[in-house]
């Protein structure tokens, strides 16, 4: 491990789960895991908070498999595609440190960076040159902000996801608000398109939803533990809200049979209908942030 890229006694580079390393950043603020494979947020919990991330007990930790739970970082398509990895490659591949730094109030920034190459050229099947930073902040929110670059010569088409797990008390309890009249693809249902009602969503059975043409932030409210969790966005078009529910969660290999009661999936990306163009040179921004507040 680089010391050069840890901050004492803030963030330090430590061996995860399956020898993955892993930045653990603890300051007064919050405390926060970060996986440099898939640049995936594994932890969350500001000081004195239960973590606000769902991990899965059974998640597998290995080069060239998702981690089940956190956020995964979903690029450059949403979902499955022929033989090739569901929801793209981001996710599963080792990314490196850009920059790490303290900022005067206290939030620690972490820059992690993606670049493509000849194994991400076969995988996608087209061949494009880009680069992906992952701007994570851990503070009193959790930021992160995920950049795509276009390095090629020709504009190229693409989906991406923050893929967040949050963790909740009983999902049969909590109601999701923000996405009140919004249009969606209901891939519990044959992927027939709805509009969601004017209500909040709550959770009876496997839900699996993309939700389009919508920046609006969303609240999980969560009775039974008396918290609301709010997810800010900025440049994001699509939400994918999801719960495996019974069966599901049977058939999922790396995912507890009865996991899914603690566990609801809010994400944050353009997807679908909001699939991505960038054009040679040019760069896009996806932004959440994530906090959380009493609910009274
Ligand atoms: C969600 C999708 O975003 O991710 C679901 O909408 C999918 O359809 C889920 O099952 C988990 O995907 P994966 O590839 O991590 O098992």
């Amino acid at each position: 491990m680089d010391a050069s890229l840890e901050i004492p006694g803030i963030a330090r580079l430590a061996t995860g789960p399956g020898g993955l390393p892993r930045y653990e950043i603890t300051t007064p603020l919050a405390q926060a895991h970060v996986y440099l494979h898939g640049a995936h947020v594994s932890h969350f919990a500001p000081t004195g908070q239960r973590p606000v991330l769902f991990m899965s007990a059974q998640s597998w930790f290995q080069g060239g498999r998702p981690i089940r739970g956190g956020v995964p970082v979903i690029f450059p398509w949403f979902g499955p595609r022929q033989e090739s990895p569901a929801h793209g490659f981001a996710r599963t591949r080792a990314w490196t440190v850009e920059s790490l730094r303290q900022e005067p109030d206290g939030n620690v920034v972490l820059v992690l960076r993606l670049e493509s190459d000849a194994e991400t050229r076969a995988l996608w099947g087209e061949p494009h040159d880009w680069v992906l930073r992952h701007r994570i902040t851990v503070g009193t929110a959790l930021g992160m902000e995920l950049e795509i670059e276009n390095r090629g010569a020709a504009p190229f088409r693409c989906e991406e996801a923050l893929h967040t797990y949050f963790s909740v008390s009983e999902v049969g309890a909590i109601q999701v608000r923000g996405l009140e009249n919004a249009e969606y693809y209901d891939k519990a249902d044959g992927m027939r398109r709805k509009c969601q009602d004017s209500g909040p969503i709550r959770f009876t059975a496997e839900t699996d939803r993309t939700y389009v043409n919508t920046a609006a932030a969303c609240a999980i409210d969560d009775p039974g533990w008396r918290r609301r969790i709010l997810v800010e966005k900025a440049d994001s078009d699509s939400t994918v809200v999801w719960n495996p529910w019974i069966a599901k969660a049977q058939i999922m290999p790396d995912f507890g049979d009865d996991e899914w009661p603690g566990m609801v999936c809010v994400e944050t990306g353009n997807v679908a209908d909001n699939t991505l163009e960038i054009a040679p040179g040019g760069k896009h921004t996806t932004r959440t942030r994530v906090r959380c507040e009493a609910l009274q």
